[in-house]
């Protein structure tokens, strides 16, 4: 069986070949792997980027006068206007990189938030966040008294966008969104919810972990504040990511964290701090990541983020309609527009045995409260079970897995 996508041409085998981790098998099965959400595989392309660049070109970036320092800086700074391209920023200076996007929400919560937020002020988030567009907030909060607000959801897991638009107030200073939501796999109007807080002159930050993988974005035409991302879940290194911010804001921020490269001349009086992007990238950065980042970019715009938007599409529209088949099973997060996530609840077996049993089977998902509890509190359940799909996964291996819940219930029954 294959996808219609797949009919007109995506080259699903090809791409299974540039995977080599997805040639296992495990515990006896060949692996399943419906776990991007928490991390997607890397395609040899960007195995062999690392191994090239340790083999032939690295050295430490900005700082040497010597010919391999001289091609590793090259070559970061060719990733830097390769992110610049992927997300379509105006400018490369608006690239920051950082070890992901858990890194690029505290920074802006520590050098925007700090320096243009005041106690009483307002950050406007939605109930479907992760923890990491929480907590940085929370921490703000403790440290100089803004306030935290939410805006609902509904039992679809669709954000109630009239309520969010109701909270935006005189006080609001920020409004941090997330694209896709991880737990759920709900796809917000993230343009609208910019043009509504814009046109009360409130700046928007997006999380975009789960949305790059997914969806082609383009920064300029949404027009967001800031917008991060994560390299590991767009099938490049862990430990690497990206901040954006538009230009106006980064410079008038003030750096995270100090060090090398951030500044332009030290005294024991006073630093004088260096110009975009260095600002922001104390230390010596995670040079061949960054690197390898630029080369997943280029592996996933060779395919086409259009057509692997539609191939997944249509993976998880056929696993929506199998899990739908399978009795005590309950979606959680059914709204209308859903990236390729899958959480679900079966009656009367934890989600962790779920987990645990479909591995038995070489099945991986996650188990878990995926770093969302409000989310699972709101649901009154205790973890999901998700199967978060990506580019490389087949119809055949949806099949194993509603085979492989269907046997689950039979242990248990
Ligand atoms: N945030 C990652 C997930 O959703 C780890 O699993």
């Amino acid at each position: 069986m294959t996808t219609a996508t797949e009919r007109a041409g995506y080259p699903l085998e090809r791409i299974r070949n540039d995977f080599p981790i997805l040639q296992q098998s495990i515990h006896g099965h060949p692996l399943a792997y419906l776990d991007n959400a928490a991390s997607t595989q890397k395609p040899r392309a960007v195995i062999d980027c690392i191994r090239r660049v340790y083999e032939t070109d690295y050295s430490n970036v900005h700082r040497g006068v010597h010919s391999l320092s001289q091609r590793a800086t090259d070559r970061y700074e060719a990733a830097r206007c390769r992110l610049q391209a992927f997300l379509k920023a105006r400018h490369s200076h608006e690239i920051i990189f950082v070890r992901g996007a858990t890194e690029g929400i505290n920074l802006v919560a520590q050098s925007f938030g700090r320096s243009h937020l005041k106690a009483g002020d307002e950050i406007l988030i939605t109930a479907m966040e992760h923890h990491a567009n929480i907590v940085p907030w929370q921490m703000l909060s403790e440290q100089i008294g803004t306030r935290l607000v939410v805006a609902p959801i509904d039992r679809q897991g669709e954000l109630q966008l009239d309520a969010l638009i109701d909270r935006l107030s005189a006080k609001t200073r920020l409004v941090a969104v997330t694209q896709v939501s991880n737990a759920l796999g709900t796809i917000n109007p993230v343009r609208e919810i910019i043009e509504q807080a814009h046109a009360r002159g409130i700046p928007v930050l997006v999380d975009g972990a789960q949305a790059v993988p997914h969806l082609a974005v383009d920064v300029t035409a949404l027009d967001c504040d800031f917008y991060v991302l994560s390299g590991h879940k767009l099938y490049g290194p862990s430990g690497i990511g990206v901040l954006y911010g538009k230009e106006q804001w980064l410079k008038a921020m003030p750096p995270y964290q100090g060090g090398g490269d951030m500044i332009r001349r030290v005294t024991f009086e006073k630093t004088e701090y260096n110009g975009l992007p260095y600002k922001f990238e104390a230390g010596t950065p995670n040079i061949v990541d960054t690197i390898a980042l630029g080369a997943a970019v280029d592996y996933l715009e060779a395919i086409g983020l259009d057509a692997i938007a539609a191939h997944e599409a249509e993976l998880l529209a056929y696993a929506t309609r199998r899990a739908l088949e399978i009795p005590g099973l309950t979606l959680i997060g059914t709204a209308r527009h859903k990236g390729a996530i899958l959480s679900f609840t079966l009656d009367r077996i934890h989600p962790h045995d779920i987990g645990t049993l479909l591995d038995m089977q070489g099945i991986a998902i996650r188990a878990g409260h995926h770093c969302a509890m409000p989310v699972m509190d709101f649901f009154g359940v205790p973890a999901t079970a998700r199967a978060s799909f990506g580019l490389y996964n087949t119809l055949a291996e949806v099949d194993a897995l509603m085979d492989g819940l269907g046997e689950i219930i039979k242990v248990f029954r």
